[in-house]
């Protein structure tokens, strides 16, 4: 009787264990992602759109139109992440302004490689892919409800 309690003591710890594992991989995962893209929003996007993403950036006050507060991307998309609107907004290549010139800075530009040369077919590309990605991936991180 005793070690079929232990037997069973045993399988349960062991599932959990086993389910703990499984789901720190995963939460594991989405940190090393999210994490890559706050890495990447400290460096090119703080500056204007502030340390806490609310729009108020140090650059701010000199720039018209306003950075925008990037934790209301969902919220002003009725309730759904626009994560597309939100990659051409920052990749920028495409992007046709009805109003005034972009004060934002053209990110796609890093599809330029080295040479000048304008490939999506590239290794550094797919990294340009990747940064956007992960800027995404940090931004739908910290929307509020
Ligand atoms: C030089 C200042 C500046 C920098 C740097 C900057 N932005 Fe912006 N951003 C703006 C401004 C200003 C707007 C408002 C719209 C416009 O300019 O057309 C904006 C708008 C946006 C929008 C659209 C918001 C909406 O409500 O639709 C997104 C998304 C965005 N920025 C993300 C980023 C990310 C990510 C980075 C860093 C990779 C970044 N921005 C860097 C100035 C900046």
């Amino acid at each position: 009787m005793n070690a079929l309690k232990r037997s069973v003591g045993w399988t349960v710890v062991f599932t959990i264990t086993m389910v703990g594992i499984l789901a720190s991989s995963t939460w594991a995962q989405e940190q090393e992602v999210i994490g890559g893209g706050r890495y990447l929003y400290e460096r090119f996007c703080k500056i204007c759109h502030g340390p806490r993403a609310m729009g108020d950036g140090k650059e701010a006050p000199s720039l018209q139109p306003k950075p925008a507060n990037l934790t209301t991307l969902r919220q002003r998309n009725g309730g759904t992440f626009p994560f597309w609107k939100a990659y051409r907004m920052i990749d920028g290549r495409e992007e046709v302004t009805g109003h005034g010139t972009r004060e934002m800075p053209v990110f796609g530009v890093w599809f330029r490689i080295p040479d000048d040369e304008v490939s999506i077919e590239t290794e550094w590309a797919d990294q340009v892919r990747g940064r956007i990605w992960q800027l995404l991936s940090y931004l739908q991180s910290i929307q509020v409800p």
